[in-house]
């Protein structure tokens, strides 16, 4: 392992091995020690490392051109990907602004709807409700939106508060997911919190249509999708759909929302969108959002590389290997299979006291005990604990805590879309091993506890 001095910082001190290499759902480090990407990086990394067409699209474009600025050129791989975005989305979402990842995506819908409500005479809304816990990314405006208490605490008074209604964690507050009942309880907060709010001063309602990191992998109860776009009609309040985690296919769908035949006023993808190749993400709106956005003068908004043309030309190979290895389908059909192997898991093991997800979004919850749902002791992390010795074996997952970012540690396994049964057997007898370690370990701190 590389223990040099680094000049390089983010979020702590703790160094990692060196990459070297990467390929399909592998990677290696400079020790040549071999890794399963079972979480595709954050869940970015959907088509596999190292794809040879992506690859060479990519090498196309650098040797034309690889920066043209949108406001002096058009450019034929910012309108093929737009277009081609355009037909993947729902009727009418037909306006695709480029950005260079996810929270770009979410600032970006927040001022497009905003200017809307100014351009068609609503300038007295500007509220946004979103969901507790959820992310949307960690740039102020996507923060303020965001809620997940270690990362949004510190920067509350930099930051306008928005209103956030409770995420339908069924499985907690022990109702039955299956239930419509169950949804609509979950949807009727969101009117209710209109109403309080004042129902002329909310803007927009935000959703991650199948939870991130926040809620790993939350799958919404029955009817609750439905009745929350709903309710945003009825009270003229933009429904705006975040699947920068679940776009471009993770969950069995183009897009998550696909799932429910929703017809959201505005889409943001990234991670996925562009795989990993680079640096991209895109809002798409419907052209009734942003024909009046225009007609008043223009989108005030803008990042300078947006419409990159060799982010886009990546951008849109990627979504040509999508379509050529339908991957979409494999998400769909191997993420069934994995999710019968986290059940079979959980049969085993104790400690895991949920398993959900859709395609290949798939995560399980730790708990002290499945009958009270209470948590895992926070003084154990074992999110972080977890997670190192499944990277000591081998084997990338990823984790973060349900209950707010503080305790209700969850492993989210979200391996890229083109993994094979093989891979599904490795990632499992990989987690099976760290699953039998990691209770070892804990065992004596859970006793002491009881
Ligand atoms: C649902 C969702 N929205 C927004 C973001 C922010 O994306 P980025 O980290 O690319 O800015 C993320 C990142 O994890 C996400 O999962």
């Amino acid at each position: 392992m590389n223990v040099k001095p680094s000049h390089l910082f983010y979020q702590g001190r703790e160094r990692k091995p060196v990459l070297d290499q990467a390929r399909g759902v592998y990677m290696w480090d400079v020790d040549g020690k071999r890794y399963l990407d079972g979480s595709s990086g954050a869940m970015v990394c959907n088509i596999g490392h190292s794809n040879e067409n992506v690859l060479e699209a990519m090498r196309r474009q650098m040797e034309k051109s690889t920066f043209g600025y949108r406001l002096h050129f058009e450019t034929e791989a910012s309108e093929k990907l737009a277009a081609k975005t355009a037909a993947l989305c729902p009727e009418g979402l037909n306006r695709v602004f480029f950005v260079s990842g996810g929270s770009e995506a979410v600032e970006s819908a927040i001022k497009l709807a905003r200017q809307y409500a100014l351009a068609i005479g609503e300038g007295s809304r500007w509220k946004i409700i979103s969901r507790a816990p959820s992310y949307h990314g960690c740039t102020l405006g996507a923060l303020a939106i965001t809620s997940y208490a270690p990362l949004t605490e510190a920067f509350a008074p930099l930051m306008q508060a928005m209103p956030k209604i409770p995420a339908p964690r069924a499985y907690l507050d022990g109702l039955d997911p299956e239930d419509e009942a169950t949804g609509h309880h979950y949807a009727d907060m969101l009117e209710a919190k209109i109403l309080e709010e004042g129902r002329d001063s909310v803007l927009a309602f935000v959703v991650e249509p199948i939870g991130g990191a926040s809620t790993g992998a939350l799958v919404p109860p029955r009817g609750y999708m439905e009745r929350v776009q709903e309710i945003c009609r009825k009270y003229g309040v933009l429904f705006i759909l975040d699947e920068v985690m679940t776009g471009a296919g993770r969950t069995g769908r183009f897009l998550a929302s696909e799932h429910w035949n929703l017809a959201p006023d505005i889409v943001v993808m990234s991670k996925g969108f562009a795989a990993g190749y680079v640096p991209l993400g895109a809002m798409v709106a419907h052209e009734r959002l942003v024909e009046p956005v225009l007609d008043a003068g223009g989108f005030l908004h803008g990042f300078t590389y947006a419409g990159n043309p060799l982010a886009c030309a990546a951008g849109l190979a990627v979504i040509d290997e999508i379509e050529r290895m339908d991957l979409v389908g494999n998400a769909a059909r191997m993420g069934d299979q994995l999710q019968e192997r986290l059940r079979g898991l959980m049969q085993r093991y104790a400690i895991i006291g949920d398993v959900r997800g859709k395609g290949l979004l798939t995560a399980f919850e730790f708990m002290a005990d499945r009958g009270t749902k209470a948590p895992l002791p926070k003084s154990l992390r074992a999110f972080d604990r977890f997670v190192q010795i499944a990277y000591d074996k081998g084997l990338i997952v990823y984790a973060r805590r349900t209950r707010d970012g503080i305790e209700g540690d969850h492993i989210i396994v979200a391996p890229p879309m083109i993994v094979t049964e093989t891979h599904l057997d490795e990632i499992t007898e990989m987690l099976d091993a760290s699953l039998a370690e990691f209770t070892d370990e804990i065992r004596p701190a859970l006793e002491q506890a009881v």
